[in-house]
């Protein structure tokens, strides 16, 4: 996790580029914050435990100048957040900020030690200052110290160096950790990611494993670690600067929510045919699919659950079998896999390590790779096959929301798609579908006039401790996002189950100070049941929460004590409705109890440990 900045130029004040762009990579952890900036040819360092804003008072004092800096907001790995282990970590003159973890920090450390470094912090992060250092101290000049001293780091890394002996350069480098350089106007960038620096320029590097980049004022170098020169295309970003920021919400959370129909609009833009029902994935070949007889999904949290739901959307469209699985799990378990065998990774962010590293297991073992993800050129990205990009635009709030929706429509096209390659649907049936897709923004904006209401429900309901969300059939998935949704940014005890399983277990749970969120839009089957479980919670005196798009069955009246009226909807596309009014439910729950919606303790935005 960890977010990193670095800026060289004169046409900005550097202080205002790194605090700016820090404030926009606070989501990917926020226990402490730092920058160092080069003044009169002396670093200026400055840091503050907590959030960006305690570092930003205390910067507010001094305001430092100078035409290059680095800056850093951490998530906590190797020791506790607190003042001294916030980055940059310093050696003399050299600064460093780092995201990742050194692996073989301690061996170094040791090394060091004996050479009579100091250590300051508990940090994996401060070897790589003292090592620069060593390496300048036995002759080599910054670029090439920086250079030997990469080389002899272990893990994963994306890190960002200045010095005072050389005040005209930043240097950076990065191993299975996000860095991207940004080409200005005789000034240069360099991030972990887009959105931090969105406003300044979109001329973008996506920096591969192994990199080195120099940045000068007036100039960008790429190398490899033995100082070789490299060649990095140079890419056009379309997010629009506006995308990152909150334009008059309270919350990023609740923005995103908003943005969804947007969101999933532009996620199947230019992809399909109204006339021939036909699905247009970029780079896809229908020959890549034509063998495949199973399919293996790996992801983590509301990822996951959006798996979950496509695995179902990909069984009953293209009848071809899907297993999901939790992607820390996938590696440690020697899954089966062969040629015939399909693996989809799924991630908002690209980046999240054990997704990744279950997508390069699949690989290893002959697996087709396909990934769904909303970063371009993300790890997961450039390791799979073949993408399906969702446009949800950047998320900053730490509870995912668009990327959600955008997944589940992303699953549903390729489900499409696969059924038409596998003869398992005909050509109007998939013209029937695109055509029930394309519904789904305007059923999203019925929902989302709803959020009064919802808030009102929220304000009865943000006491209680503990919380259960019940579904079933494609609705089952959701229970266990609504009830993530709940938890991350409430810190309410919320558990999602199956409505079959209450039975099972749960149910001994259920009493008068246990809500119960019964999710149950349709008529179908899955209804009918869940009518039952209604009954069971009844007598039981548990409180009842309806989710429905059917009043009309008897069952529900004098049995439930809030309704949440959706609209109908394709059984399939359903989950895509059903989840916005128990987005907004956490969301309004965690405004009445005053926690941190985008950013919730504990949590970052991107995990890239394991
Ligand atoms: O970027 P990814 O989709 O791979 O992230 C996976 C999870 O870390 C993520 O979905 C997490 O569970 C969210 N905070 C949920 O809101």
């Amino acid at each position: 996790m960890c977010g990193i900045l670095g800026y060289i130029g004169n046409q900005k004040k550097t202080v205002d580029v790194l605090l700016q762009g820090l404030s926009r990579l606070e989501y990917r952890g926020y226990d402490s914050s730092g920058i160092a900036i080069i003044q009169n040819g002396k670093s200026k360092v400055f840091k503050s435990k907590g959030k960006l804003s305690k570092l930003k008072t205390k910067i507010n004092k001094h305001s430092p100048k100078g035409s290059l800096g680095i800056g850093h907001t951490r998530w906590a790995t190797h020791g506790d957040a607190s003042q001294k282990n916030a980055h940059p970590h310093i050696s003399g003159g050299t600064s460093v900020v780092h995201n990742g973890i050194i692996e073989n920090y301690l061996d170094l450390k040791n090394e060091l030690k004996k050479k009579g470094y100091k250590f300051y912090s508990d940090t994996d992060t401060e070897v790589i200052a003292h090592l620069i250092e060593d390496m300048s101290a036995s002759g080599l000049d910054f670029e090439d110290a920086a250079r030997a001293a990469f080389k002899k780091i272990e893990g994963s890394y994306a890190i960002a160096v200045i010095s005072d002996k050389n005040p005209d350069k930043v240097i950076a480098t990065r191993k299975f950790s996000p860095l991207i350089l940004a080409i200005g106007d005789h000034e240069n960038y360099l991030a972990s990611d887009v959105p931090a620096i969105l406003p300044f320029s979109r001329k973008v590097v996506y920096l591969e494993d192994g990199d080195v980049a120099v940045l000068e004022r007036d100039n960008v170098r790429i190398t490899d670690l033995d100082g070789n020169e490299l060649k990095r295309k140079v890419q056009s970003i379309n997010w629009d600067p506006i995308s990152v920021e909150k334009c008059g919400y309270r919350h990023f959370m609740m923005k995103e929510i908003y943005e969804q129909p947007q969101a999933i609009l532009d996620t199947m833009r230019g992809r399909f045919s109204e006339e021939t029902g036909e699905i247009f994935l970029e780079g896809f070949d229908p020959a890549m699919f034509k063998d495949i007889n199973r399919i293996v999904a790996l992801a983590c949290g509301t990822s996951y659950h959006a798996s979950l739901i496509g695995k179902y959307m990909i069984e009953k469209i293209a009848k071809v079998s899907v297993e999901v699985d939790i992607a820390s799990e996938f590696r440690y378990r020697n899954p089966i896999i062969d040629r015939k065998t399909l693996a989809i990774a799924v991630s908002q962010s690209g980046e999240t390590a054990d997704t990744s590293e279950a997508l390069v297991e699949a690989k290893s073992r002959g697996a087709k790779t396909i990934s769904i993800t909303n970063v371009m050129m993300s790890k997961i990205a450039r390791d799979s096959d073949r993408v399906i990009y969702t446009h949800a635009g950047p998320e900053i709030g730490v509870a995912s929301t668009k990327a959600f929706t955008t997944q589940l429509i992303a699953f549903y096209l390729f489900a499409i798609y696969l059924g038409r390659i596998k003869k398992q649907i005909t050509k109007k049936q998939a013209i029937e579908m695109i055509k029930d897709a394309l519904s789904i923004p305007q059923l999203i904006q019925v929902v989302l006039k709803l959020d009064n209401q919802i808030k009102e429900l929220a304000k009865e309901f943000f006491t209680y401790r503990n919380f259960l969300y019940l579904g079933r059939g494609i609705n089952y998935p959701i229970a266990f996002e609504g009830a993530l949704k709940l938890k991350e940014i409430s810190y309410i005890h919320a558990e999602g189950y199956a409505a079959g399983e209450m039975k099972h277990g749960p149910i001994a749970l259920i009493d008068e100070d246990m809500p119960i969120v019964l999710i149950a839009p349709g008529d179908g089957v899955s209804n009918k049941k869940i009518l039952g479980n209604l009954q069971e919670v009844r007598a039981r005196k548990g409180k009842v929460i309806f989710l429905t798009s059917d009043l009309s069955a008897p069952e529900i009246k004098g049995n439930v004590d809030k309704i949440i009226e959706v609209p109908d909807c394709p059984n399939l596309l359903s989950p895509i409705v059903s989840i916005v009014p128990l987005q907004l439910l956490a969301y309004h729950i965690a405004t009445y109890k005053g926690t941190d919606v985008d950013q919730p303790r504990n949590l970052a935005k991107v995990v890239t440990v394991e």
